[in-house]
């Protein structure tokens, strides 16, 4: 059984794989609708925290496969406090065809993965968010024709999102650049773990403090909230250290190329993005969000169907 916890456990193959089947998922379904390869299954959903996109795409997805998910808000399940994460994977096992889980820590989608018998899924940890870094693999495969060897530039938070974009761009062979500023760069073990992948790929990583060296000759420009949920302790800190990171008109025009936006939302426009980069055309932000919808089928078809 396989689950979908962290792409570094998934093979470069497996993952193009997922990115082909989201194109015909897709496909089939602007064309009438897909087939309920999925019907009589349910997807048990447990939030630990608030979701636009993840909880629609993957209860929309289920449903328009033939089968249906259950949402969980954060105060219900009480994950790991109200009762332990082991009994919740046993229970949930149980009723469901598969489990999806945005937590906190990384560590209790590992442990639900351990005691689960259908699949885990990982709907964003604080350390990674696999299924957002693969939607937007087949947004920016939609725009160029192809990934390999186009360059990607993420300016800000070394975060959750950026981790796992350094992961897939290490399996579809892109060049990953991050501009972060000092102490808010990815570790050293998110960056080194990837490292044989990308090299095996034709990708490679540097990383800078400087975000116009990070974009010069970049095809996409990517950010990400400066404070992530979980961190509003640190927000006031964040925010001042973040303030050249902005991604904005001045910033696209050290490019050097006609760049597409990215930003996997929330977005806090006038923070690390502005409303006329966010709304202007390089932005792919809505098309990427769409495309959320599209990946979690795949992703579900794999591991359920
Ligand atoms: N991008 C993303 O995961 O959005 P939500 O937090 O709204 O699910
Ligand atoms: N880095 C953000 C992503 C939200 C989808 C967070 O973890 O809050």
């Amino acid at each position: 059984m396989k689950h979908f916890i962290t792409l570094t456990e998934w093979t470069s193959k497996e993952l193009w794989y997922l990115i082909d089947l989201a194109k015909h998922l897709k496909f089939e379904w602007v064309s009438g609708g897909n087939k309920p390869v999925l019907a009589g299954k349910i997807l048990a959903m447990v939030f630990q925290k608030p979701s636009l996109r993840t909880r629609m795409s993957f209860e929309i997805a289920m449903k328009q496969l033939g089968g249906d998910a259950i949402y969980t808000s954060p105060e219900e399940v009480g994950l790991g406090k109200r009762e332990s994460v082991a009994d919740v994977a046993r229970v949930l096992s149980s009723y469901a065809q598969g489990i999806m889980a945005r937590v906190f820590d990384h560590n209790h989608v590992i442990e639900l993965a351990e005691w689960a018998s259908v699949p885990v899924i990982n709907g964003l940890s604080d350390d990674e968010h696999p299924c957002q870094a693969m939607g937007d693999m087949l947004t920016i495969y939609e725009h160029f024709g192809h990934l390999e060897r186009l360059k990607l530039a993420y300016i800000g938070d070394g975060n959750n999102v950026a981790a796992s974009l350094w992961q897939a761009c290490a399996h579809v062979g892109m060049d990953f650049r991050i501009a972060s500023p000092e102490g808010y760069g990815l570790t050293e073990e998110v960056i080194s773990q990837m490292d044989e992948v990308a090299e095996r790929n034709g990708g490679t990583f540097k990383a800078f403090v400087d975000p116009v060296e990070a974009v010069a000759g970049a095809d996409i420009i990517y950010t990400d909230t400066w404070v992530s949920m979980g961190q509003e302790s640190d927000t006031a800190a964040r925010i001042e250290a973040m303030q050249p990171y902005q991604v904005n008109q001045a910033l696209l025009s050290k490019a050097g190329k006609y760049p597409i936006v990215m930003h996997c939302l929330p977005a806090h426009r006038g923070q690390e993005i502005t409303d006329d980069v966010a709304d202007g055309p390089h932005s792919v932000i809505f098309p990427q969000a769409e495309n959320r919808l599209h990946m979690q089928k795949a992703i579900l078809v794999k591991l359920m169907g």
